[in-house]
């Protein structure tokens, strides 16, 4: 039985007030959640959001990684950096980055490696736009997105990932994908993880991402192949992202 991990993606949000507010209202109430629970930073907050979550369970997440080990790459911060921070994830592939810093499938795959290679887990992003969906192309975009980066990976690595389907046309929308189209979605994944290791694929959770909400999230996270939540807005807010939590 995989686990389940509800992630709180901020984006570029937050301030060191509104951090310490935040994580004090989470760790009060998280304790003895039956999910594991993470929130991915800004990377300028990571040393104050490390020393914050010292002794609690949550864990400590970053939204983006350098694809390269260390050097002369001004703006970059290395996976190093971030495990010296204690992150234990780091997302990648987000389609914010996808879109608006153009990243590849190939940067993606990249990233991943470095992150993997640091011993951080990363979450990599995957999800189709509103025209790749209505033109019926969700699958292979998505698979495309998936393989990019299991190309990369040797076999034994494959169970170290956990994948995000995030359908475009969902996120910070109001648009949810219904649970049964996004199990669809997770199904396919989970088959595509299945035909390079049946154990990985058993293994890897594959988390749901785009306006899940306390509402919604029960029936998402009820669905077979969907392992927990990667949470924007409502990460922002104490009580709904607690609300996501407890419906695991
Ligand atoms: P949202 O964002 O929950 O605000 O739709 C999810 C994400 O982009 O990870």
């Amino acid at each position: 039985m995989r686990r389940k991990l509800v992630a709180g993606n901020w984006k570029m949000n937050g301030s060191l007030a509104a951090n310490a507010a935040l994580l004090a209202g989470i760790k009060a109430e998280s304790a003895g959640s039956r999910c594991d629970v993470a929130v991915c930073v800004p990377a300028p907050y990571l040393a104050q959001c490390q020393s914050l979550l010292v002794d609690s369970p949550i864990a400590l997440g970053a939204q983006d990684v350098s694809m390269h080990e260390s050097g002369a790459y001004t703006g970059e911060v290395s996976a190093a950096m971030l495990r010296e921070f204690d992150c234990r994830y780091v997302i990648v592939g987000h389609s914010e980055r996808r879109s608006y810093f153009g990243e590849s499938d190939a940067l993606v795959a990249s990233k991943t490696l470095r992150a993997l290679a640091s011993g951080l887990i990363p979450i990599v992003c995957v999800g189709e736009s509103l025209a790749q969906r209505e033109a019926g192309q969700t699958e292979a975009v998505v698979l495309m997105q998936l393989d990019a980066v299991l190309k990369q990976l040797p076999v034994d690595d494959v169970s170290r990932i956990v994948v995000a389907y995030e359908p475009v046309w969902a996120i910070g929308t109001g648009r949810t994908a219904t649970p049964e189209m996004a199990q669809e979605v997770h199904a396919v994944l989970r088959e595509r993880l299945a035909q390079i290791s049946e154990a990985a694929a058993a293994e890897v959770k594959i988390l749901y991402g785009g306006s899940m909400k306390p509402d919604n999230a029960a029936e998402l996270m009820a669905m077979q192949d969907i392992d927990g939540g990667l949470i924007g807005g409502a990460a922002l807010k104490v009580a709904d992202f607690l609300a996501i939590v407890s419906k695991v």
